[in-house]
């Protein structure tokens, strides 16, 4: 393999979490540039368009100047060549992760050898964290301060607020 010059981070990240945010800035210490790709899922209705998750991104990643956040369509091997980059971190939560990630890492390398995908353990604290959890607690007005980046907490508690918009 050559030497990674450039990481993938992917994700549907609606929203970005605390536990996403710690495995891109573990991924930008290790390598020269990281790009967070944001799958824009035609047969998903995701809470936050593609255009806020990218911004959401964009404002919790902009203390790490390696880091450039894109969005994608299609297979994400195909996104991974488009950028240039030539591996794929992810995020490891528990067993239950392992089995699809498992599945999505072998399928990714069946597709595109030269592309290699690398897991990290999440932080203990987050090991529990998802975004479904962030948006079911933010639904009911529970506390997200700590799982999640501040502009994500604010514009949760709006799309969540009583005036009728979800
Ligand atoms: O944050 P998520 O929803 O767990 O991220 C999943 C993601 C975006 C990494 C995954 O769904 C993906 O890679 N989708 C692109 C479609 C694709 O490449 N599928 C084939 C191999 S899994």
């Amino acid at each position: 393999m050559n030497p990674v010059t450039r990481a993938v981070c992917p994700g549907s990240f609606d929203p970005i979490t605390n536990g996403h945010l710690d495995i891109i800035e573990r991924t930008a210490g290790l390598f020269p540039e990281v790009i967070v790709g944001v799958l824009e899922n035609p047969g998903k209705k995701p809470v936050f368009t593609l255009g806020e998750r990218v911004e959401l991104i964009g404002k919790a990643v902009s203390h790490l100047p390696n880091v450039q956040v894109h969005c994608f369509r299609g297979l994400l091997v195909d996104f991974v060549s488009k950028v240039k980059g030539n591996l794929i971190v992810k995020g490891l939560r528990a067993i239950s992760d392992f089995e699809i990630e498992l599945q999505m890492s072998l399928s990714n390398k069946k597709m595109a050898p030269e592309i290699e995908t690398m897991f990290m353990m999440t932080k203990n604290e987050y090991s529990f964290l998802s975004s479904s959890m962030v948006k079911e607690i933010a639904q009911f007005g529970g506390d997200i301060r700590d799982l999640v980046p501040i502009e994500v907490a604010t514009a949760l508690k709006k799309k969540f607020s009583t005036n009728g918009e979800r």
